[in-house]
């Protein structure tokens, strides 16, 4: 398939200056319609691994592949006008070496046309963060609480004792000399994470992570109430689309049931019924 490389309005160039000044505006998109809707509001819209939750029901991000991150990737692209687009790394794609990690990662740089790659992980990345942005790939990475190492550290906060936040505070550092453009961290601690963004010289977008960050990124489904499994700590709902959709497939399913819909108005060559057989 053709995919179109357009070149953005905002660049990975452009996040990458956003240290320390207005903080930057991020939120997730899987679809060309959410892509579409956000693209005017947001500085970069990442296509997030949590898919595989939201989407697909999974039970965590482990069983995502990269052709389903491509097949995102190319619909979030083609929506999305303005902002910087990010793709997830898959579990499993990234982490063998950075030979492994450049071949995945510029299959989907090439294949979706995206600004850049995410991928989790801290000092033991480095190298591979390195490798792939001296050969032309921006990487975006990820420290703190990272999902895909779940069956290792699970889903609690980070950076709670001493240990923890030299280990996030080292990530960060490893992460940003690497060549990182910036860095998401998630569900750590406001002390570390206002330290972390104080100590790198690339800009640090927290979700979980307190205002201290240089920018704010979260789920869109989890931002407008679409997302209910189940709500973390940090997400706050500015909408109830659930509920609307449910509310509507209900009063649809009565219409089709009641014979009320689809109506005259509704179909081709069907004259409305005298007014006095109108039903209310
Ligand atoms: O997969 C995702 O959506 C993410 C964000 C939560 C940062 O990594």
């Amino acid at each position: 398939m053709s995919v179109e490389h357009k070149a953005k309005p905002i660049t990975v160039s452009d996040i990458r200056a956003r240290k320390g000044g207005e903080p930057l505006v991020c939120l997730t998109a899987y679809t060309s319609l959410t892509a579409v809707l956000l693209d005017d509001h947001v500085d970069l819209l990442l296509v997030g691994d949590s898919l595989g939750m939201v989407l697909y029901g999974l039970d965590s991000t482990l069983a995502v592949t990269l052709d389903m991150m491509i097949a995102h990737g190319q619909a979030v692209v083609r929506g999305a006008n303005k902002p910087c687009v990010v793709v997830d790394m898959p579990f499993g794609t990234y982490q063998e070496s950075p030979q492994v990690a450049f071949r995945n990662a510029a299959r989907v740089m090439v294949e979706t046309g995206c600004d850049a790659v995410k991928l989790e992980g801290g000092a033991e990345m480095a190298e591979t963060v390195q490798f792939l942005s001296q050969r032309g790939i921006p990487v975006l990475g990820h420290i703190g609480l990272m999902p895909q190492s779940v069956n290792q550290y699970g889903f609690r906060a980070q950076g709670k004792t001493d240990v923890e936040a030299k280990r996030i505070m080292n990530d960060a550092k490893a992460i940003s000399n690497a060549g990182a453009f910036a860095v998401v961290i998630e569900g750590t601690v406001e002390d570390v994470a206002r330290k972390v963004t104080k100590a790198i010289p690339i800009p640090t977008i927290g979700i979980g992570a307190s205002p201290s960050c240089d920018g704010q990124v979260l789920v869109t489904e989890d931002l407008v109430g679409l997302f209910k499994e189940f709500t973390p700590k940090f997400v706050k709902r500015y909408s109830e689309l659930g509920d609307g959709i449910t509310k509507a497939a209900k009063e649809y399913a009565e219409d089709v049931r009641a014979r009320r819909f689809p109506g005259p108005e509704h179909c081709f060559g069907m004259k409305p019924p005298p007014k006095s057989k109108r039903k209310k």
